[in-house]
């Protein structure tokens, strides 16, 4: 029996409401076998006692089971976060242009953006990777219709690969079953992974989906990317000042330009009789934008085409590509690059 053997069977405890092991996670920072005796260290971020305990007993059992294992000692240590250090330009060269896609609020079609606007800049001519970061709700997977986990290739994870973009997903590291409360350092830190411990091919742009609203889960993800820039998604209808404020603020404390609005479901075009419907009102994007001081990038028809096609994983600018809405995201995406392009 070896630390190797050992450290094998310590992939089979997984991190509370994750379906990663602690392994993976790098939580395993000593590993000693020595005459039948095995000494393990183990460090967590989280403070969260439970947490600790339960891995402490996991381990102890992964341990125990092993044979000519007698005695196993666990120590499981609690760190505190490490702060997010400013990391070195040359290490993101391989993703040259890093968006972010932020709303103030849920439902505003954030993440159908992210997705249509990743294929549109991709339908441009660039090399494009969507990372989702939705906490709340990773729905990147099933709009891109890809299950697949994503595979571990010399300690990295490869991007999975869905109509010509590479992915990653929040989603396809959190358990279903088993739903955790994401705690700021446990976000920094797979976020952190999501940026170095991928094998990005090298991309042009990395298309960002953000949680919704601008609390603190989304300033400490601010954080851990190092982002170009940002797009405000929102809806026709009167947004609060407010929420316009705080977004604004939110990513002035983190040295991040906000590069357009782009105005989602902002009309209806009746297949019918041709007439233009503001289910939502009108102006919402355009008076959110002047307030920001940005462009307005698009506006974004209602349309059957890209509900249906979220739902079905096949995205309007891949499915419908001369429909409104799938040329209201290539205008949106030739404006950021004539934008980013120096
Ligand atoms: N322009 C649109 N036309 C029709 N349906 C849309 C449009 N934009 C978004 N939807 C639908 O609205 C719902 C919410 O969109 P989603 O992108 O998941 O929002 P968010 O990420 O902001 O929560 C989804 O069912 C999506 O298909
Ligand atoms: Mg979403």
């Amino acid at each position: 029996m070896n630390a190797d053997q050992a450290r094998n069977a310590l992939k089979q405890v997984k991190y509370p409401g994750y379906s990663r092991d602690i392994v993976s996670f790098g939580m395993v920072k000593d590993l000693r076998v020595e005459n039948g005796r095995c000494v393990a260290a183990i460090e967590l971020t989280s403070a969260d006692p439970k947490v600790a305990e339960e891995i402490r007993r996991g381990a102890e059992r992964a341990l125990r089971a092993l044979p000519g294992i007698a005695t196993v000692e666990v120590s499981v240590g609690v760190k505190a976060a490490a702060p997010v250090a400013a990391p070195s330009s040359a290490r993101l060269d391989h993703l040259r242009r890093r968006i972010a896609v932020a709303s103030g609020k849920g439902g505003v079609g954030k993440s159908t953006v992210a997705v249509n606007l990743a294929l549109a800049l991709a339908k441009l001519g660039g090399r494009v990777g969507l990372l989702d970061c939705d906490i709340y709700g990773p729905s990147v997977p099933l709009m891109m219709r890809a299950a697949a986990a994503p595979e571990v290739r010399d300690e990295k994870l490869v991007p999975v690969e869905s109509l010509g973009i590479q992915l990653m997903s929040i989603g396809f590291l959190m358990d279903p079953d088993s739903p955790v409360i994401w705690r700021g350092p446990l976000i920094a830190q797979a976020v952190r992974q999501f940026i170095f411990d991928v094998a990005w091919g090298p991309l042009d742009w990395l298309v960002v989906d953000l949680p919704p609203g601008t609390g603190d889960a989304q300033l400490s993800l601010c954080q851990t990317v190092p982002l170009t820039g940002a797009v405000m998604v929102t809806t026709p209808q009167e947004v609060a000042l407010l929420d316009v404020r705080k977004a604004s603020a939110m990513f002035q404390k983190v040295n991040v330009p906000i590069l357009g609005v782009i105005e989602n479901m902002s009309y209806f075009l009746s297949p019918s009789d041709g007439q233009r419907y503001d289910l939502f009102g009108s102006g919402g994007g355009q008076r959110e934008a002047d307030r920001l001081g940005v462009p307005l990038l698009a506006q974004v028809p209602i349309e059957m085409a890209v509900r249906e096609g979220g739902d079905a994983g096949r995205p309007v600018v891949h499915a419908a590509p001369d429909s409104a809405a799938a040329r209201a995201f290539l205008d949106a995406a030739k404006a950021l690059e004539k934008r980013l392009t120096p």
